[in-house]
């Protein structure tokens, strides 16, 4: 696309740094502010100018979605682009079980809480809702065998998972891996029982941070991130 396409007020440039292309729009900051209150004019004469960056893009080359039988295939092809940072989700006490997962991340801070999508057929989800708690252990490049192991691979099962690292525990009584990048300790606030899977918000009890470089997935394979 070229800018010829744009209106006059907007330009499309590509950006690059750190290794990392995206395209970003621009857009003159009278414009914006014309376009939000017209009868700001004083304000956007001062502005003249001057741009902006729009966070998401407004254009890119987008293709049409398959047929739906499809979709689900499209969307894993989609999201094997994504790098993500690999956590174990754990819980339980004597009946202790946990999941290799890349769906963790912060709902909001304030307040503090967590959101997790775990699979409901999967050894955990059970554990999680017996007990009301989980702890999310973000792992650190070194770690790749303990995201393996709460993977399930070999067929490992509950306890035996936890096996050749070392634990604690912070408030909820979920297992808290000691040498974890980071963990966030969580009691289930909420749970949304939502197709294949349960969306489980956390209220964060208590984090311990650790710092280090982070355990990423990518198009199957494990990396590491540098800046
Ligand atoms: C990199 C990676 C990311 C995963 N992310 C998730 C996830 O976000 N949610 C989930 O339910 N399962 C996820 N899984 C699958 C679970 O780790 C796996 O199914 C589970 O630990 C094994 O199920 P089981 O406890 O029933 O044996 C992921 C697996 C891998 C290898």
């Amino acid at each position: 696309m070229s800018d010829r396409d744009l209106s006059p007020a907007t330009s499309l440039r590509r950006t690059s740094g750190n290794r990392i292309s995206r395209w970003s729009t621009q857009i003159s900051m009278r414009e914006a502010v014309q376009s939000r209150s017209p009868s700001a004019s004083p304000l956007a004469s001062s502005l003249e100018g001057q741009s902006m960056t729009l966070a998401t893009p407004l254009f890119f080359p987008a293709e049409p979605l398959p047929p739906v039988a499809d979709h689900a295939e499209a969307l894993k092809a989609a999201m094997r682009q994504v790098a993500a940072t690999v956590s174990v989700v754990t819980a339980g006490r004597e009946d202790r079980t946990g999941a290799t997962v890349t769906s963790a991340t912060a709902l909001s801070v304030e307040p503090a809480t967590m959101i997790v999508n775990i699979n409901r057929s999967s050894s955990s989800w059970p554990v999680i809702a017996r007990h009301g708690h989980f702890c999310v252990n973000i792992l650190s490049e070194d770690q790749q065998d303990i995201s393996d192991r709460f993977a399930g691979k070999g067929g490992l099962k509950g306890a035996q998972r936890y096996e050749g690292a070392q634990w604690t525990t912070l408030a909820s009584g979920a297992p808290v891996l000691t040498d974890a990048l980071a963990a966030i300790d969580c009691e289930v606030e909420e749970v949304i029982e939502r197709h294949s899977h349960a969306i489980l918000i956390g209220r964060v009890l208590a984090v311990s941070v650790k710092g280090g470089a982070p355990l990423l997935y990518r198009q199957g394979h494990y990396g590491s991130f540098q800046p």
